[in-house]
């Protein structure tokens, strides 16, 4: 049995979209209809996914847009400027997904400051900043779906991974928070914690370190793939879930049930 979800004539935008989770989201929204605008530094990895727009069967087949912008130090106005961009050709958006996140480990006793603010701020502020301006009248049809990405992180930490954890965390937070203001447009906004995916993340070194034999094999359903978390996602975007907001979904290969077991 296979799922396959219909956005023709939506439009979306993927923040974190040159790899990964967020690549993987993006490539199935516009083989399922949509416009895509992604979002990402990496030009090379943006040109790279433009290859994967539907092939031109139809008169005006879904595009994926990609512009370049690091959510570091993207300014409100470069936020409107993207956003401005995609939607003066699409029409408004009817949602978002955010994966902009980088891993590290910051133990207490010896961390990097400017490396724990740079986690934080890619998984947290980029996400605010990008909520703030994309749920705007001006950007967003009324009813659009947001998803940012937590992690199992966010509620189980380990050693060394405050800054990491607590960025996943404040996410978990920030949603319910925002699901209570941008009812008044009737937007929905949900976050999705994963655990171990195997994407480019993984080959950060200390992140293989990290993963351990013992850690994996809590993993119930093995490693998980971008895959398995972009279902989620897409399901999030979607009417089927016209009546969730404000939640935090684990997918998670059974990693929690497989921890405590
Ligand atoms: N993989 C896992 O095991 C796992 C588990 C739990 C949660 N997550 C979360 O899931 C999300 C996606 O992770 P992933 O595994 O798909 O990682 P990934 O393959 O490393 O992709 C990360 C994406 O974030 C973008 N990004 C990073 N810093 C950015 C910046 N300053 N400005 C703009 N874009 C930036 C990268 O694009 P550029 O390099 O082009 O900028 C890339 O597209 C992250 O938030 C991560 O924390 C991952």
């Amino acid at each position: 049995m296979s799922v396959t979800f219909d956005f023709k004539g939506k439009n979306f935008v993927v923040v974190g979209a040159s790899s990964g989770i967020g690549r993987q989201a993006a490539i199935e929204l516009s083989h399922s209809g949509a416009n895509v605008l992604a979002i990402g530094r990496n030009l090379e990895r943006l040109a790279e996914l433009k290859k994967n727009s539907p092939l031109s069967l139809v008169k005006h087949p879904p595009r994926i847009f990609t512009e370049q912008l690091d959510v570091l130090t993207a300014t409100p106005e470069d936020w409107a400027e993207v956003l401005d961009n995609f939607t003066s050709v699409v029409g408004r958006i009817n949602g978002g997904v955010y994966t902009a996140g980088i891993w590290g480990l910051t133990p207490l006793n010896s961390f990097d400051e400017a490396l724990a603010h740079k986690i934080f701020d890619t998984s947290f502020w980029g996400a605010v900043n990008f909520v703030q301006s994309a749920t705007r009248k001006k950007f967003s049809d009324g009813g659009a779906s947001f998803v940012l990405m937590s992690s199992i992180a966010g509620e189980f930490s380990g050693k060394s991974l405050f800054a990491y954890s607590a960025a996943k965390a404040a996410v978990q937070a920030a949603v319910k928070s925002f699901a209570a203001e941008i009812i008044r447009n009737k937007h929905r906004i949900n976050s999705v914690a994963p655990a171990l995916v195997k994407t480019e993340m993984m080959q950060n070194e200390m992140y293989a370190a990290a993963a351990s034999e013992e850690i994996i094999s809590r993993h119930l359903l093995g490693v998980g793939t971008a895959r398995d978390v972009a279902g989620m996602i897409l399901f999030l975007l979607s009417d089927r879930a016209a009546w969730i907001t404000g939640q935090n979904f684990f997918v998670d290969g059974g990693y929690t049930v497989g921890s405590y077991t």
